[in-house]
């Protein structure tokens, strides 16, 4: 990378380290007035604010997907913001537009898909796919998903007026492809909704089946790979995935797996997509008539765009290879310390059911792990997100609970 960007990146790590080392000041809650607030103030709630997003760089940080983002994603966020562009009209802004079209042929190629667009989150992708679905298929207005999808999905049906049934998972929060060909028997779908990473779990539903019980029912098959994606970059993890090319369109959130700044999420089709309104805008260039995002900028693409020519592919994959074998390595200990029930999955989470009444709330409040339930079982998680969470920062949270 040239000296001044070195220069640059260095500095602002410098003044990170100071933002976030400094002492935890008072939040106070300033009234919005006509005047601009006292400047003391507003920097001390400022500093409680820095102080308040330091759990996510912290080693004990495991409760959620959201990652500790590296100085090179930060300073890629800035310079969207600096720039600020609209690539609702992209004549204007010829460099911004080029970098766009580099990094979604990148992801294109990753992911075997034909082209794509950024959306601000996979609720947003996983709507905007089953819009596209039912646009295109001429089956019935029903979905099938796992029982362990993402809510995301229940409500875009509802949005659609598409009916949504679930499919029973197996003890691992996988779909069970017998339970999925048995209701395609019943009713062919519109759409089919494979999840690689389901949230709870971090479990990858079995994909070549999907895909071939897609064909066989003619059914849009879309793959909500929101946070499973991040292993797409992994050889070593790509036979987990199948033949991805067979879907009709896949989502991934590189603001989850890939340490970037929120919103940057990935929408990619395989064939045409069908226009959603018949009409042009007169005062844009190009109408956005089918797909569901309007006015965009670089904050979707440039940190990660930034990442990837700054620090290249293969820190990235490091840094997923990095927070894979902590969790390994956490479910490993459990296993030999407890004789909790542990759920591993393949992308980074660890659940775990504790039979005896072990409460562990006060983890959970701070931020450590959260709750949630696999078939009735009530659970707690561990997700690795950030590289900087520790196997033996949370074994050493949990020991007085051992
Ligand atoms: C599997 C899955 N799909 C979709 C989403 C929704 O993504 P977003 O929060 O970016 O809208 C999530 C969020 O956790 C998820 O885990």
């Amino acid at each position: 990378m040239n000296d001044d960007i070195t220069q640059l990146l260095s500095e602002l790590q410098l003044s990170l380290n100071q933002l976030t080392t400094a002492q935890q000041s008072q939040a106070e809650k300033l009234p919005i007035l006509n005047q601009a607030a006292n400047s003391n103030h507003l920097l001390s709630t400022l500093s409680a604010l820095i102080s308040e997003g330091n759990i996510h760089r912290s080693e004990t940080w495991a409760a959620h997907m959201s990652p500790a983002i590296s100085t090179t994603s930060l300073l890629g966020h800035l310079i969207a913001g600096l720039h600020n562009g609209n690539l609702l009209s992209p004549q204007i802004y010829p460099i911004l537009a080029s970098i766009e079209q580099q990094i979604l042929d990148w992801l294109c190629n990753v992911f075997q898909h034909q082209h794509g667009h950024f959306v601000a989150g996979s609720s947003y992708a996983n709507l905007e796919a089953l819009w596209q679905a039912k646009q295109q298929s001429n089956n019935a207005n029903v979905v099938y998903a796992s029982q362990a999808a993402h809510y995301s999905i229940a409500k875009a049906c509802q949005i659609l007026d598409l009916k949504l049934k679930p499919i029973a998972t197996d003890n691992n929060d996988r779909l069970l492809p017998t339970a999925l060909q048995q209701a395609c028997e019943d009713q062919a779908p519109l759409a089919i909704v494979a999840t690689a990473g389901t949230p709870t779990a971090g479990a990858i539903d079995p994909i070549a089946n999907c895909v071939e019980i897609s064909q066989q029912f003619n059914a849009w098959l879309h793959i909500d790979a929101a946070w499973g994606g991040a292993l797409i970059i992994l050889p070593e993890h790509k036979s987990l995935f199948g033949e991805l090319s067979q879907a009709n369109s896949i989502c991934f959130d590189p603001h989850k797996g890939w340490q970037q700044p929120k919103p940057a999420s990935i929408l990619l089709y395989q064939q045409p997509l069908k226009a959603m309104l018949d009409s042009n805008v007169d005062y844009l260039e190009f109408t956005p008539s089918n797909s569901l995002p309007g006015s965009r900028g670089g904050e979707l693409f440039l940190p990660l765009w930034l990442t990837l020519m700054g620090e290249g592919i293969d820190a990235l994959r490091e840094k997923i290879r990095l927070r894979l074998g902590q969790a390994e390595s956490f479910s490993s200990q459990l296993k030999q310390r407890t004789d909790w029930e542990i759920y591993s999955s393949p992308t980074g989470i660890v659940c775990f059911h504790i039979n005896r009444s072990v409460d562990l709330t006060l983890l959970v409040e701070q931020g450590i792990f959260s709750q949630a339930s696999i078939l009735g079982t009530n659970v707690y998680r561990a997700v690795f997100a950030s590289p900087n969470t520790k196997a033996t920062a949370l074994i050493a949270a949990l020991e007085p609970y051992f």
